[in-house]
């Protein structure tokens, strides 16, 4: 069985396991966070603008409890995929951001971070980390490590975060500063505010947000992991934002929400074809998701499949984020019957698809998925048919 195949109660008992087993006790607190699939609204949470996400049933479990020690903190990964060590074990009162001997070991920078910016007394501790996210595939495996790790460690000290928005911004502040990602707040958003059958509308610009009910039995929602990642990924992303501040810069603005016709025409002066073309895709991509919601909550999902699928038209043209595995992923599903919509999800770069079908077409949408890609590319495509879940929570033991 592969790992995103085991149930939670599967995952919570491997991590007890596995702690009995290490630390040779019972393990006494436990947190889980999901991983997320964005249906619409890409490249637009660091840019004041909406997007759509929901929650897996995939998630991160930190299971563990006080040791005997002031401040070392002792934790096992039994993750697939890492980079690095699986066993770290550090002072939690001696963590710095720009401490090099942090940095090659990804998924402890994400650990640390979290510890870091929590800012408050973390006793000494012993845990174990268990998950079925897939890593890499955009589905947000950091962030649901991130968000875990603040839960269990909040239920550690004695301190409480006031706000699911403040945890969100303490796990963005560390994935900036200790993973060096400068990534939005969106995924860290719907892995705490997730509710199961929903998807979650987010306006980054006041980070409201709006449960909206979407489920149907005849409908499906498809992730593929094309199992690809370009290595230009990281650079090319804080590029982007650098493009977009620079567009703004340009127009006198601070926010894509404020743009009128009049400040479009100082860009087209400019005559830089770049930035106008990520500047429409941002309106228009912010457009796009608040038609979206209203969609969704019509049950119109004729009229969603065919936002998504101008969705990543414009991440493959106009933000140019999208690439040959992905737009092939995207155009196979577009063309099977059956299919509503599809794009790329995530960063991009490579990572997954997202595609809205009919429950009835699932197996042969899947099946020549998988054909063409392996014919093309000699990859698999790994496709998981998902549900929008619940989010973040601790974990009665
Ligand atoms: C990554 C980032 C998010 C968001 C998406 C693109 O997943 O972590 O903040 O910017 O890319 O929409």
């Amino acid at each position: 069985m592969s790992a995103s195949q085991q149930t939670l109660q599967e995952l919570i008992e491997k991590g007890q396991q596995a702690f009995r087993n290490t630390f040779g006790y019972e393990a006494e607190v436990a947190s889980f966070a999901p991983g997320r699939v964005n249906l619409i609204g890409e490249h637009i949470d660091y840019n004041d603008g909406f997007a759509l996400p929901m929650a897996l049933s995939m998630g991160t479990v930190v299971m563990g409890a006080r040791n005997k020690s002031q401040s070392t903190a002792d934790i096992i990964t039994f993750s697939e995929k890492i980079d690095g060590t699986n066993r770290i074990q550090f002072d939690v009162k001696a963590l710095e951001p720009s401490n090099p001997a942090i940095s090659n070991c990804r998924w402890a920078n994400y650990v640390k971070g979290v510890i870091y910016h929590f800012n408050h007394n973390v006793p000494g501790f012993n845990a174990v980390i268990v998950s079925n996210v897939p890593m890499g595939a955009g589905v947000s495996s950091s962030a649901a490590l991130e968000v875990s790790t603040l839960l269990f460690i909040e239920a550690l000290s004695t301190k409480r975060i006031a706000s699911n928005d403040e945890r969100a911004k303490i796990c963005v502040r560390a994935e900036h500063t200790f993973a060096g990602t400068p990534c939005g707040i969106m995924d860290q958003m719907i892995s705490l505010n997730a509710t199961a059958n929903h998807a979650l509308l987010i306006d980054f610009r006041s980070l409201e947000s709006w449960q909206i009910p979407f489920m149907s039995k005849s409908l499906a929602i498809l992730i593929c992991n094309s199992n690809v990642r370009h290595k230009l990924s990281d650079g090319e992303y804080g590029k982007r934002r650098e493009q977009c501040s620079k567009a703004l810069e340009l127009m006198g603005l601070k926010s894509f929400r404020d743009v009128q016709p009049e400040h479009l025409s100082v860009l087209y002066k400019a005559n830089d074809q770049v930035l106008i073309n990520r500047t429409k895709h941002v309106i228009e991509e912010i457009q796009r998701t608040m038609d979206a919601a209203e969609a969704l909550k019509n049950g119109d999902f004729k009229k969603m499949g065919e936002l998504m699928k101008q969705s990543h038209t414009s991440l493959r043209d106009l933000y140019e984020v999208s690439c040959e595995e992905l737009d092939a992923l995207v155009d196979v599903a577009n063309s099977c019957p059956g299919v509503l919509g599809s794009r790329m999800t995530g960063g991009g770069f490579g990572g997954s698809t997202v595609t809205l079908l009919e429950t009835q077409c699932v197996d042969t949408v899947i099946s020549n998925i998988k054909k063409m890609y392996k014919e093309k590319y000699n990859r698999e495509a790994d496709c998981f048919v998902v549900l929008p879940s619940a989010g973040a929570r601790i974990i009665k033991l």
